[in-house]
């Protein structure tokens, strides 16, 4: 779906969610939303807050589980995406506490394994993720499957390509500060999503976004096995599908 510019782009994402979370509430529902970080969903986030200040839109029935976050990582340090996600949604909203699920970078390592087990088994019993948005990495990753990344992988530890550790050393001041690691979902938690939006916004993602639409499907660009995906929709802007 190429829109304009990512500003209506994001508009389209964010009345989506609108309208599941308005259909779930008149059924009495939750509705369950998989939520990434970065720059690329923030107008998404903007427009849902400004839904829920103009219309009354209520995240009371909306439960919530983000991506990925760093390891290791506190949640208070201005650099998680715990902070990240407060500043953006979670504050301007009336979202329960309880419903907010985000990564926890900084349980002990000798737990990960287990906390990730977990992580899985809570989306289930919420009732799976309803709709899954992503951006996208230039090494083609979503959350933070890196390539090598299978098909079928869950949530889990993994180690951060140079690529991705080079993109983020603004946010921490220096390469030499980004963590190694991460903690994310798998390519599997995100296929199992009912729909799926990946969003991608200007020329530097154009030749990603290529490969990722039309790129033959493998573990070396993770985004690839969104193809086969039966309800995903790539949300884009003028400059991210030049190449198409
Ligand atoms: C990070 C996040 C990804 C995100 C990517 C792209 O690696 N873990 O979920 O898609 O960055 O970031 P941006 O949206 O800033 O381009």
């Amino acid at each position: 779906l190429i829109h304009e510019n990512s500003e209506a782009a994001s508009k389209y994402v964010a009345e989506e969610i609108a309208k599941l979370i308005r259909q779930r509430q008149s059924e009495g529902r939750n509705a369950v939303l998989g939520l990434a970080t970065g720059s690329t969903p923030t107008k998404v986030y903007d427009f849902l807050v400004e839904m829920h200040q103009t219309e009354g839109l209520s995240f009371k029935n909306v439960v919530t589980f983000n991506l990925d976050e760093y390891y290791p990582m506190l949640p208070d340090s201005i650099h998680s995406y715990v902070r990240f996600m407060k500043e953006h949604l979670f504050d301007l909203i009336d979202i329960p506490e309880e419903n907010i699920n985000i990564p926890d970078g900084s349980i002990p390592e000798s737990e990960v394994k287990a906390y990730c087990q977990a992580y899985e088994q809570k989306i289930e019993s919420a009732g799976g993720l309803d709709i899954q948005i992503l951006g996208i990495g230039r090494t083609g990753h979503i959350g933070f499957n890196e390539p090598g990344s299978s098909l079928h992988s869950k949530t889990r530890m993994i180690r951060l390509d140079r690529v991705t550790k080079l993109d983020a050393a603004s946010d921490f001041f220096g390469q030499e500060n980004v963590p190694d690691r991460a903690l994310t979902m798998g390519v599997g938690t995100i296929m199992n999503a009912k729909k799926v939006f990946l969003m991608a916004w200007g020329e530097g993602k154009s030749p990603i976004i290529k490969d990722a639409v039309e790129g033959q499907i493998r573990e070396s660009v993770p985004a690839t096995f969104l193809q086969i995906h039966s309800n995903c929709d790539f949300v884009l802007d003028d400059a991210s599908s030049q190449f198409l």
